[in-house]
């Protein structure tokens, strides 16, 4: 530990776009180990009982900054992100075609043009992320359909998965033929998401897409059980981030962030260390342009977490 507590007073940025970005590797109190569920939980994602349903329109733009809704859409703004792995979560997927749709705030479809119709891809390093608003509900017989956003998500070379995504609380869930399902083909607990609000007012939610494609990233299978990243805080930040994370093996470590287009930012320099809990201090050039960006642990060679953080 004090061969660490040394190297913490060291900066080991390694610059690459950036000229000014600062961090330091510091141990932390407490003992680090892997969840318990390190190996597993991971679950394919699953199809929606109702499929694509009857409000689907083929060829759909691309999204242009990763925004569904324009400025002026009338709604609650929402942004969702995540990483699309393969079926075991040991890799994961760049250039998935992601085609995404849902209603208004009035639970409108538009059925003559692609107002909240769209089209993402996962990035390099199979991040995606998208700003839209909060869908509409409505009448689904004499029931109303809980929020949703429709997905047809289509790995390179592979086939494409229909499925929708719902939202925590949300109190129609219960009474929806589809969102409701908790086991099966037609699973749906794992397709409902928590939102939280962020500093911008807006809803964010995360969900990892589990497809059956094949990777292009080579990234070796383990994550969990090697380290973790615990969260990166303040977030959103403006001047610095605390990263926290713990390493579960000794092991050469390195953070690294990327941008939401997967440009490498910044490598924090490569330490060998010790399980424990360390906390990274990272201080972004004041030039680096407000947006999302990624933070990825990488453990001897592996990427083996993420955690997604904003620059305001
Ligand atoms: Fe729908």
């Amino acid at each position: 530990m004090n061969s660490n507590k040394e190297n913490s007073r060291r900066q080991f940025l390694r610059n690459t776009a950036l000229a000014s970005l600062s961090a330091g590797f510091i141990p932390v109190i407490g003992s680090a180990a892997a969840p318990d569920n390190a190996s597993g939980g991971c679950d394919p994602t699953t199809l929606d009982a109702y499929g694509q349903g009857p409000f689907y329109t083929a060829n759909a733009p691309t999204l242009t900054d990763n925004q569904l809704a324009l400025a002026n859409e009338p709604g609650t703004r929402l942004v969702i992100s995540g990483v699309v792995r393969t079926l075991d979560c040991s890799l994961v997927i760049p250039n998935t075609l992601i085609d995404v749709w849902h209603a208004n705030d009035a639970g409108a479809y538009d059925t003559v043009g692609y107002n909240l119709r769209g089209i993402t891809y996962s990035n390099a390093q199979g991040f995606y992320i998208f700003e839209t608003i909060l869908p509409g509900k409505y009448l689904n017989g004499a029931s109303y359909r809980p929020r949703h956003i429709h997905f047809r998500i289509t790995p390179p070379g592979f086939p494409t998965l229909i499925t929708q995504l719902y939202f925590e609380g949300d109190t129609d869930i219960a009474g929806d033929a589809a969102a409701s399902v908790t086991s099966g083909t037609y699973d749906a607990t794992k397709r409902i998401i928590p939102l939280t609000l962020n500093a911008e007012n807006k809803y964010e939610g995360t969900w990892d897409i589990v497809v059956n494609g094949s990777a292009t990233t080579a990234l070796p299978d383990l994550h969990l059980d090697k380290g973790m990243l615990y969260q990166a805080t303040p977030n959103p930040f403006s001047t610095v981030v605390q990263i926290h994370y713990g390493i579960f093996e000794p092991a050469q470590v390195a953070l690294q962030i990327f941008d939401i287009r997967g440009a490498l930012m910044a490598t924090l320099d490569e330490q060998y260390l010790t399980p424990q809990k360390y906390v990274a201090i990272w201080h972004p050039d004041r030039m680096l342009p407000a947006g999302v960006y990624f933070i990825a642990l990488r453990i001897n060679d592996l990427q083996v977490h993420y955690v997604k953080t904003m620059k305001i």
